[in-house]
């Protein structure tokens, strides 16, 4: 098991992120065998190594293509994905490998997001931990499982940033912030790829959508992507980036248009950024069908003319096309597109395929065995359990929780017996059947069923009222209500974006009604997506954000309500009051009218709210409660390639044992272009005993103030800057310091 320490300081961080030794060696050598077939293959044999089908197990979009199996055996397709168990893979590669002329072996992929058998909690969720090694560790058991199935290659890490509540696929990636996603996204490389990638417990990563996928215009999926260069690299980048310095070896672009191009024929992003500036090695393969939407973007003339733009942009393979398929091989002999660009993307993806193991061993992958002793064992499910409870944020607590054990408790809502939900979208191969309790079997299992009782209430969506009178009764003997509500699972990742982001149905009503009776309730949140909570804020008397917390999550959920775990997750995405403030993230401008005086009129404000979110990143309550020292610095002026440090003690108020994620945030007071009021630069996870202090230090460098500059050079100004330290980016104490450089 590799974990990557935490590291101190911001400097630090970023230096071990580009310096770190990257995962899976993250380098291609050049093989012999890659070197003898190239100079074998035909033309259509390297056409067929940059197709990639789906078999027909799941699709994802609209086109699935028949006759796969016959595209194989031809050597018209070197690449497969949805296919996986050990058997089925090796009856394809056998075709592969013995019916081809020459052999080359298949490359197998699989979204493989949030898990493969043991489905840990939703990316949004893990993100929520603000604990890269821990988020690391669910990746490297995922691969575990499954590449003993017989995959190579996940569709993972998801590495898009972003601010849109109203985008379903939020819950896929890691929140709003660049700075703990590139860490997310690097350790999570570093899981799936392992140290060697031909250990056959490993996975190739993909790093996806490439890029900017996640700011979709008005929060519709696929939809327009446009923003400043500026932007885009300071605030959306960074997380692929950090993905291929970790040394992912594949790339997906994105479904998006970017300045008027489609990712997929986007030469600036493919080769001025990801090959010129990042130095990316590896191969570059569309999303689904990205190459014919090229078609209804209104880029290209004809599925032919797409082809010719994707390959010229440096698109290496065409996932589920057929567009390679179909016209490849007549674009380069007609001379449109050169041989060498054809000759480069195969033997990129046959390096990657080499460094896997597979020329050595084209069934390295597909081993039964392992397959049963690898899978959903004990200590995976143990690693899902204990990182479900990390993920969870305490929204609110009056005091109702933890729940007391022997404590007569009503559990309500159609969620809270669901198993299927837990599990979220995007769940790999994993199975309802494997989900051993719902949340409401995992209290009951604990509390003991004669103080247990439940009701449905309602559906978790539609308008149907006539379970309320029973749940009403159930509650009525109760101590306390946990009422579990949300989002149906399917209501996020891809294709559900929705324009109302209230909790759904009637089932805030069931709160309403619940509390007119003067109960005690506990919600418990299931969802993937920040949710407008202004009005259960308001009603209930505590919340826990579960998020879909996977396999594992009924009993994570029990054991956080019971304060077997104390919770410790912080927000990685800015709750809104409602959908009229969104965008809202805590790296915001200041605007040359900040919203200062509560009087005015003619400040950036709005008439019926306040500008503040409901539940700012990097808020979670405890069971516990910290105290925070003012910071302290160890000067006030640092230049050059110095640094200076910046202190704060924190100490447990309370009296359990807790684990408090302290903040550092940064702000340049006036620089060549405008600077966030606040943005995050480091953190640290700090576990205190009741009464216990420590003192956490921060290291500030030129690296910690670097950002794009007016001429779009990356690194510091002089000037004035300040230091916010705290347990939310909403609450924190601050200090003054200068830099020159
Ligand atoms: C999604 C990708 C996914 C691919 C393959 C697409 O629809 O956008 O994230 O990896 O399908 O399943």
């Amino acid at each position: 098991m590799k974990r990557v320490p935490v590291l101190l300081s911001a400097g630090l961080i970023l230096l071990t992120m580009s310096c770190a030794r990257p995962a899976g060696s993250g380098k291609v050598s050049n093989h012999p065998r890659v070197d003898s077939l190239m100079k074998v293959m035909t033309l259509e044999e390297k056409v067929g190594q940059m197709v990639l089908f789906t078999s027909d197990w799941t699709v994802t979009g609209p086109s699935m293509r028949e006759g796969y199996i016959e595209d194989i055996r031809a050597g018209r397709c070197g690449n497969i994905f949805n296919a996986y168990t050990a058997d089925y893979t090796r009856d394809l590669q056998r075709m592969a490998v013995e019916e081809t002329r020459l052999g080359i072996p298949l490359l197998f992929g699989y979204d493989v997001i949030h898990g493969f058998r043991t489905i840990f909690p939703i990316n949004l969720g893990m993100s929520c931990t603000w604990d890269p090694d821990a988020i690391g560790h669910s990746a490297e058991i995922a691969a575990r499982e499954a590449a003993a199935a017989g995959l190579h290659w996940t569709y993972s890490p998801m590495c898009d940033v972003s601010v849109e509540p109203r985008w379903g696929r939020i819950s896929e990636g890691s929140g709003e912030d660049p700075y703990l996603g590139s860490l997310i996204a690097a350790a999570m490389t570093r899981g799936y790829q392992g140290e060697d990638l031909a250990d056959p417990a490993t996975l190739l990563a993909c790093v996806k959508h490439y890029a900017a996928y996640g700011a979709p215009q008005a929060g519709r999926d696929y939809n327009t992507v446009d923003m400043s260069e500026r932007w885009l690299r300071e605030f959306y980048l960074p997380p692929y980036k950090a993905a291929v310095d970790a040394g992912a070896l594949s790339v997906m672009a994105s479904f998006n248009e970017l300045d008027g191009v489609p990712a997929t024929a986007n030469e600036h992003l493919l080769q001025d950024i990801l090959r010129g500036e990042w130095g990316f090695r590896g191969f570059v393969v569309t999303d689904y069908t990205g190459i014919p939407e090229m078609i209804k973007h209104g880029y290209a003339e004809d599925l032919r003319d797409a082809a010719r733009l994707a390959v010229k942009a440096g698109i290496d393979m065409d996932m589920v096309g057929p567009s390679y398929f179909e016209h490849l091989v007549e674009l380069v002999r007609s001379g449109e597109v050169p041989m060498k660009t054809v000759d480069r993307a195969v033997r990129r993806i046959l390096e990657v395929k080499a460094a896997l193991g597979l020329f050595d061993d084209p069934y390295l992958y597909c081993d039964p065995e392992r397959e049963v002793s690898e899978t959903l064992t004990e200590d995976n499910k143990a690693a899902a359990r204990t990182i479900a409870s990390e993920s969870m944020v305490l929204l609110k607590n009056d005091g109702i929780l933890p729940l007391r054990k022997g404590e007569r408790i009503a559990v309500i809502g159609a969620l809270a017996d669901s198993k299927d939900d837990l599990l979220g979208s995007w769940r790999g191969a994993g199975e309802v059947k494997s989900v051993p309790a719902s949340i409401y079997d995992a209290i009951r299992e604990y509390n003991g069923p004669a103080r247990t009782s439940y009701a449905e209430g309602c559906k978790e969506f539609g308008e149907d009222r006539s379970g309320f009178a029973r749940a009403l009764a159930t509650a009525l003997p109760a101590d306390k209500v946990v009422l579990v509500i949300g989002e149906d699972c399917q209501w996020s990742g891809e294709a559900a974006s929705r324009t109302d982001i209230h909790v759904p149905g009637v089932q805030t009503e069931l709160l309403e009604r619940l509390k007119s009776m003067g109960k005690k309730v506990a919600v418990v949140l299931l969802n993937g997506r920040p949710l407008d909570l202004s009005k259960e804020s308001d009603l209930a008397d505590a919340i826990l954000e579960a998020w879909y917390p996977g396999t594992m999550g009924g009993y994570a959920v029990s054991d956080v309500l019971f304060g077997e775990y104390n919770p410790a997750g912080r927000l990685s995405v800015t709750f809104p009051r409602n959908l009229g403030q969104v965008p809202i993230y805590h790296y915001a401008k200041n605007t040359g009218r900040p919203h200062e005086d509560p009087e005015a009129k003619y400040e950036s404000r709005y008439l019926d709210v306040v500008n503040e979110p409901l539940y700012a990143f990097g808020y979670g309550l405890s069971y516990t409660s910290f105290e925070y020292s003012p910071v302290s610095l160890s000067a006030e002026e640092f230049s050059g390639d110095g640094f200076i440090s910046a202190f704060v003690t924190v100490t447990n108020t309370g009296d359990r044992e807790g684990t408090e994620t302290v903040q550092m945030y940064v702000r340049d007071l006036v620089g060549s272009v405008t600077r966030p009021v606040k943005q995050l630069k480091g953190f640290r996870k700090v576990t205190l005993a009741p009464g216990e202090s420590k003192e956490i230090e921060f290291k500030i460098d030129a690296q910690t103030l670097s950002f794009y500059r007016k001429d779009m050079s990356w690194g510091p100004e002089t000037g004035d800057f300040k230091v916010f330290i705290g347990g939310s980016s909403d609450n924190t104490d601050e200090a003054a310091f200068r830099y020159e450089i």
